[in-house]
């Protein structure tokens, strides 16, 4: 198999950073150089760097992966957006010790200041029970052991091979409202119990709640992603970034057709209670592919 970068399936992550960047004016010599030290080593820390549509194409002008697209703005009949603000370049600090975590940040930093702008510089952080701000636990429903790997990776034999699809949207709650809720209805809104973190079943399960509307097949095959998404923040700035791996970058556009209400009109419950104020996709190629990027 071919090697994908460092730590995708390391888990759980307690600490993350996510950082987005705009290019500035700079050679591709100066991009190359900045994007390896940015990713030299640091132990206890990941580091996976994904790039935008247009910085690809400057990086690796001999082929592109075939579904690699920006992110455009997205709205449901009821006004729900999901914007575009599409980036060039994302890269994912991670790891248990927030100290090792930040020693990574400050290099990554360090390193991307002469040749990009930080346009998103958000520092994520997990539960011991992996539970949101909202109460519910998150990535449950994310596939194990082979099947993340299947979902998360572009397979042997295909363009961009141990590569994948990478979406990152920063997403807001309307926390205090949410949590006035009876606890029934905020279950309702998600489709899983609180307490108990187990999925509603048959009749139960509202059609409009959000695992309804993302645990879906197309055409027969089920739309599993790979989430390594947190919540982030601090007391006053504070959400959810959603940040997922796909080994197609249509899983993600039809999950989030299907949330918007697209096709059926029913729009996922749980946007009248979170807005999105981001929106990019990136592809992170295989750590060969990669290799092959920065020296040119
Ligand atoms: C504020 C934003 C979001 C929040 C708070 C949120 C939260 C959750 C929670 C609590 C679950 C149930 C537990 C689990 O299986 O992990 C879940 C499931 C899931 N979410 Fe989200 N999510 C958000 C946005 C999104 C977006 C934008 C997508 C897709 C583009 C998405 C895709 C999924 C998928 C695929 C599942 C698993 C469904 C299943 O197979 O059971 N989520 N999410």
């Amino acid at each position: 198999m071919t090697t994908f970068q460092p730590g995708l399936f390391a888990e759980p992550g307690r600490s993350s950073q996510y950082l987005e960047y705009r290019l500035k004016t700079a050679s591709l010599a100066e991009l190359r150089s900045a994007l390896k030290s940015a990713v030299t080593p640091v132990d206890g820390a990941f580091i996976a760097v994904a790039f935008g549509s247009a910085c690809w194409d400057l990086l690796q002008p001999a082929w592109r992966p075939a579904q690699l697209r920006d992110f455009t703005t997205q709205s449901s009949a009821e006004g729900h957006r999901m914007p575009g603000t599409q980036t060039d370049l994302f890269i994912w600090v991670h790891g248990e010790d927030r100290g090792d975590v930040m020693q990574a940040v400050v290099q990554v930093g360090e390193a991307m200041a002469k040749v990009a702008d930080t346009v998103l510089d958000l520092s994520g952080y997990k539960t011991r029970d992996a539970r949101i701000l909202t109460g519910f636990v998150d990535g449950t429903g994310n596939p194990t052991g082979d099947k993340r790997v299947k979902a998360a990776l572009v397979p042997e034999g295909e363009t961009g091979a141990g590569g994948s699809y990478v979406i990152g949207q920063k997403w807001t709650h309307h926390l205090r409202e949410f949590l006035d809720l009876s606890v029934t209805a905020q279950e309702n809104v998600m489709g899983r119990t609180k307490d108990t973190n187990i999925e509603m079943e048959g009749a139960k399960m509202p059609p409009d709640s959000h695992v309804a509307r993302t645990d879906i097949d197309v055409d027969d095959v089920p739309m599993k992603i790979y989430r390594r998404g947190t919540p982030y923040g601090d007391a006053t700035d504070k959400g959810l970034y959603f940040m997922a791996l796909s080994c197609e970058q249509t899983r993600f556009e039809h999950l989030i057709d299907s949330m918007l209400g697209k096709g059926d009109g029913v729009i996922d419950a749980m946007m009248r209670w979170s807005d999105a104020h981001t929106g990019s996709y990136w592809f992170m190629p295989s750590q060969p592919d990669l290799e092959a990027m920065l020296a040119g």
